[in-house]
């Protein structure tokens, strides 16, 4: 996508490093910084300068590649993967992206990790855009659909950034919308805030204004207000994590969105990429770990001063205990539809497994890195 006219990607290679975009200062400041190694590449996941399912993949990917430049041995190769893995506990992406990295790297001679290390990961980039785009061109068949039959501008609720800010380009969610707003089709985003870290308020509005497609941040519980009230005709959100049946794990406050959405009879769809598929597990509420993350998120709110100074504010009385959980469960049966890059399917295990057979899903990976086996 483009910043101000120059086409970007949120991390692209440059000589000694890995260059990416700082979420952390988004939407006051654009900073870039260079990841130089794997343990540069590790903080910048668990400190969310980037972050989004798909990116913290790409991402753990080229942390890969930075330790193969320094120490190619055995035991760092494992070390690496180790500490990249540690980082984020939900999105699986990771884990995804970290297994490709070693079955590629491990059978290797330690001198020729580095230069495999830098084709696998630079490839999962390039595929990271392709299949998000593909998502986009799936999606934005609905939007079209639903726009025609309302008439009129077509109002869509997100939640969180499932953009190309999350993404390496296009985004998930954000691809379908994008897509839209190109071909012509008015559409307008509501997009939820999404406390505590704002990645709505920071992120998805700033992206969307900057390629110029009518947005209102509204706070998180203002979507069911909306709903009721016939200002939402479709909502579509990311997934860090789906399960083999459909549920899907995304930003705490997803599930809520869901509910509201199913008791006013509005399409709730979910847009991934295979790669965020957990063929091992079954039960998202049992099964999906859901990150905690520090006091200080829902505790203090950092923003930028009228005079343009940036600041941090502690919004809670001295002593109140903070609990922070990053994700919630959105159970299948409220999810209209999974869109992917192989098209739209219901959410459930028939419905991903007519998309992606068992097979074609081996042979497009060359690697075996999930339980693929029915259950009995
Ligand atoms: O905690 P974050 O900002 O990494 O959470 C991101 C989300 O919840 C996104 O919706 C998800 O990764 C899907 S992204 C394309």
């Amino acid at each position: 996508m483009k910043i101000d006219g120059i086409p970007y990607r949120t991390l692209w290679e440059v000589a000694g490093g890995v260059e990416i975009i700082d979420q952390t200062v988004l939407p006051h400041e654009f900073k870039t910084a260079t990841l130089q190694t794997m343990e540069d590449a590790a903080h910048a996941i668990k400190a969310m300068l980037v972050r989004g399912a798909p990116l913290i993949g790409v991402t753990a990917a080229y942390g890969m590649v930075l330790q193969m430049r320094t120490n190619a041995g055995d035991a760092a190769l494992l070390n690496a993967y180790e500490t990249l893995l540690a980082t984020r506990p939900t999105a699986v992406n990771l884990r995804w992206a970290l297994d490709r990295m070693k079955a590629v790297l491990l059978p290797l001679q330690p001198a020729e990790r580095a230069a495999a290390a830098q084709k696998a990961a630079a490839a999962m980039a390039d595929e990271d855009v392709a299949l998000n785009e593909s998502i986009g061109d799936h999606g934005l068949a609905i939007f079209q659909e639903l726009q025609r039959r309302k008439g009129g501008v077509l109002n869509i609720l997100t939640h969180c950034n499932a953009g190309w800010l999350a993404c390496v380009d296009w985004g998930t969610a954000l691809a379908p919308i994008y897509k839209a707003h190109n071909a012509g089709i008015p559409v307008h985003v509501w997009v939820d805030e999404t406390r505590p870290r704002n990645q709505g308020a920071s992120l998805t509005a700033w992206e969307l204004g900057r390629h110029g497609v009518p947005h209102t941040v509204i706070v998180d519980n203002a979507g069911g207000h909306l709903m009721q009230h016939g200002f939402v005709d479709v909502c579509i959100v990311g997934t860090d994590r789906t399960t083999a049946c459909g549920d899907v794990c995304n930003k705490i406050g997803t599930y809520l969105k869901a509910l509201a959405a199913h008791d006013n009879g509005i399409p709730f769809y979910v847009a991934l990429p295979s790669p965020t598929i957990d063929w091992t597990i079954r039960d998202g509420l049992k099964e999906i770990p859901i990150e905690q993350r520090g006091a200080e998120e829902v505790s203090h709110i950092t923003g930028i001063g009228a005079s343009g100074e940036k600041g941090t504010l502690s919004i809670l009385p001295k002593g109140s205990p903070v609990s922070n959980y990053g994700f919630d469960v959105t159970p299948a049966r409220y999810v209209t539809g999974l869109i992917t890059e192989r098209g739209v399917c219901p959410a459930s295990e028939e419905g991903l497994r007519q998309l992606f057979p068992v097979e074609t899903f081996q042979a497009l990976y060359k690697i075996k890195p999930f339980n693929t086996e029915t259950p009995s």
